[in-house]
């Protein structure tokens, strides 16, 4: 067997960062293959970048790479999340281009090639990930690594008119056209891809998911659907039940039911449409009135980059404007809250819930839409509000879908949902939850792999 070498901007270190899904994926297949995790250690340091660190755990190596504040100011807060990001979830209106930190940018992805390019043999599997990295396989076939390398995009692929709107976007991304396979997480941003390299990109759609670069290179473009470690999920969530914070929110409620919603405090989730959509609700749907109290856990995330501090302004002013116009004097019903919490704990709220609200204006795949389902009770599952707009809706199709624009639709759904008969609720639950057994993480990472390997 290759060995594997992961190369992520964040590295989940075991006892350094949280532990995500994608950390345990991957964390799996690095011990089945043996590997090498590489990426920024997710620290500045004042003498430039470059210092690594090595830690090692049984047959798995990690190793990362500090930053200087100003390579991580333009590649990391400049160009991949003012830039990439919101050019990749369909956000033109915010996208900020700047050459400074374009430039910091490919300085970024150069200083990993040169650093990993050394370590790699002939039969490695490098598998890279995320739009902080797209120009990496290009620079390190620049340094002669002919390995298999490929791709995996967890944003999603807009339309190739987008794409064509940012300055100089066919060096970034014709780059993609070194790897031997680039994943995406659905059908449909591998067709928006193929568009953009057939009409902006100078290359050929050929059969069966193969594409041809214009110097004649082929390489391999297809979805694999991200998921969820299910059935460790529906386990973590039973044991969670009788633990102290998940009892004290039970009681906390009064006998009402919850809506819950998990983001990181991200202009991409919706945040701002959701509560109008739940104050609607509270407007549109009186005889519910005080039976549901909602609670959105919404962790910040990027703090330096501007559009997150003012999204996160907004909110405050919403749900302030929300709880002061319909609270009663023993019922608030929307809390906010931005702290974290473990995810051991976060399966318990989903459990707990009688109401999943994932409303993203855009979302590759949205991973708390799975985890929600899969933490369900079996005897009393609860009812999962999904947008159509993110990659999941492609796969929960038992799910209330909405459109997160319509305000009156997500109202409405959350009135469906919060009054659906138990016989529905099983029904379209079990319905999820059969496709979520069967295409569980396992089932992502190693149709990946497979597919890397035959390249
Ligand atoms: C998204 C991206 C990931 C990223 C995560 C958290 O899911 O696809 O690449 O790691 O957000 O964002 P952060 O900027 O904190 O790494």
């Amino acid at each position: 067997m290759s060995r594997l070498v992961v190369v992520s901007n964040r590295v989940a270190v075991p006892g350094e960062s949280r532990a995500g899904g994608l950390a345990v994926a991957l964390e799996a297949a690095l011990e089945e293959h043996g590997g090498l995790w590489f990426g920024w250690s997710g620290k500045t340091s004042r003498e430039g970048s470059g210092q690594l660190h090595e830690r090692r755990e049984g047959d798995i190596r990690y190793l990362t790479v500090d930053l200087s504040r100003t390579d991580l100011d333009a590649y990391y807060n400049g160009f991949a999340n003012r830039t990439l990001w919101p050019l990749l979830h369909f956000r033109l209106d915010l996208v900020d281009y700047d050459r400074k930190t374009r430039e910091g940018y490919a300085r970024v992805n150069a200083l990993f090639a040169e650093k990993l390019a050394p370590l790699l043999k002939d039969d490695d599997l490098v598998w890279i990930h995320d739009y902080h990295l797209i120009p990496l396989a290009s620079m390190l076939r620049e340094r002669g690594i002919g390995c298999r390398i490929g791709f995996f995009l967890h944003v999603p692929m807009p339309s190739s008119d987008l794409l064509a709107a940012m300055p100089n976007h066919s060096r970034l991304f014709s780059s993609l056209y070194a790897y031997d396979l680039v994943g995406f997480q659905t059908r449909r941003d591998v067709e928006r891809f193929q568009d953009y390299v057939r009409l902006f990109g100078g290359g050929k759609v050929l059969r069966d998911g193969m594409l041809q670069a214009p110097g004649g290179r082929r390489f391999r473009a297809a979805a694999f659907p991200i998921s969820i470690d299910t059935a460790g999920i529906a386990r973590q969530s039973a044991a969670a039940v009788n633990k102290t914070g998940i009892r004290g929110l039970r009681a906390s409620l009064d006998r009402r039911d919850l809506a819950i919603g998990v983001d990181r405090l991200d202009y991409s989730k919706g945040l701002p449409e959701r509560f109008h959509g739940f104050e609607r609700y509270l407007d549109r749907h009186r005889d519910q009135k005080g039976s549901l109290t909602y609670l959105q856990i919404a962790p910040v995330s990027r703090g330096d980059v501007s559009e997150y501090r003012k999204l996160r302004s907004e909110l405050e002013q919403i749900s302030g404007h929300i709880n002061g116009a319909h609270a009663q004097p023993d019922w608030t019903p929307l809390r906010y809250v931005n702290r974290n919490f473990a995810h051991g704990t976060l399966t318990g709220f989903y459990r707990m819930a009688r109401v999943g609200l994932v409303t993203p204006l855009r979302d590759g795949m949205n991973l708390v839409a799975k985890e929600f389902v899969a933490a369900q009770d079996p005897e009393d599952p609860g009812v999962l509000v999904l947008s159509l707009l993110a990659g999941a809706a492609y796969e929960l199709k038992e799910a209330l879908l909405v459109n997160p624009h319509d305000y009156d639709g997500v109202a409405d759904a959350i009135a469906i949902a919060a009054t659906m008969s138990l016989d529905k609720r099983k029904e379209r639950w079990h319905a999820m939850m059969k496709h979520l057994r069967k295409h569980d993480i396992g089932y992502w990472r190693r149709s990946y792999l497979e597919a890397l390997e035959t390249a």
